[in-house]
């Protein structure tokens, strides 16, 4: 299937599942890590020749979605299936791919394969490493769009589930604190509070968003800068530590 025929191939596939609040979000999901993808490749000046490989592979990533939910009832891959992998399986089931060279199969493929990792394997070949460097990218940026939008709608206080069931009002903690001054990626062990969870999101800004151009997107939308209002609002004692990670966010997003 040609790249152009991607979009409407996936939007055919997700109607054939019922029309029910999860699958409405993943679809909405995915047209927004599209439209991501695409403003990634137009701020970076991205090859020609991946352009539209890199479209395909942000139509694809979580293919799987559909048929995790159907089947489990739940997106936690920790109790059901690994989605990027389910998401491989059902693009190949699906035939959509069969007709294109093998280096182009492999880097959508990879893409996929690789999106919900905490860290990309090493060694990749140059083309599947730009395109899962987009497809990760494009995808952060929505998780970011989808709590901005939670915030805004006030919808968090009355659904835990979106943050693990974590305590909305509890104090960030000085490990992950810790993590995020010190420029690393947070450890998903050491969160415990809604507030670990936000920080989790700003330590992406350094070094987890993987091109300028994403991260020029995320000073834009003023994602650091909401979440930043949003935890002062809910933990006012915490109104230094709050400002302090939101300070390195900002710094690393504007380098
Ligand atoms: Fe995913």
């Amino acid at each position: 299937m040609k790249d152009s025929e991607i979009a409407s191939a996936f939007e055919a596939y997700a109607a054939t599942f019922p029309a029910e609040e999860m699958n409405i979000l993943k679809l909405e999901h995915t047209r927004r890590v599209v439209a991501n993808a695409k403003a990634i490749m137009a701020g970076e000046a991205f090859p020609d020749r991946l352009r539209g490989l890199g479209e395909t592979a942000a139509w694809l990533h979580d293919l799987g979605r559909f048929r995790q939910y159907g089947q489990y009832r739940t997106f936690s891959d920790r109790v059901s299936v690994n989605h990027a992998l389910l998401s491989c399986g059902e693009a190949l089931r699906l035939g959509w791919l069969d007709d294109r060279p093998a280096p182009e199969r492999n880097a959508i493929l990879r893409a996929i394969e690789c999106h919900n990792l905490r860290d990309l394997p090493p060694h990749l070949p140059p083309d599947e490493l730009a395109l899962a460097h987009l497809v990760r990218d494009a995808d952060k940026l929505d998780i970011y769009t989808v709590l901005d939008h939670a915030i805004e709608t006030d919808y968090l206080p009355s659904h835990p589930d979106v943050y693990w069931g974590l305590p909305l009002d509890g104090p960030p903690s000085p490990k992950v604190v810790a993590s995020l001054e010190r420029g690393d990626s947070v450890d998903y062990a050491d969160i415990q509070s809604f507030a670990d969870f936000v920080f989790i999101q700003l330590a992406w800004c350094n070094g987890g968003l993987y091109y300028a151009a994403s991260r020029r997107l995320a000073l834009e939308r003023g994602e650091v800068d909401i979440r930043r209002r949003y935890l002062h609002s809910l933990l006012p004692a915490h109104g230094a530590v709050i400002d302090r990670c939101c300070d390195i966010a900002t710094a690393a997003l504007a380098r």
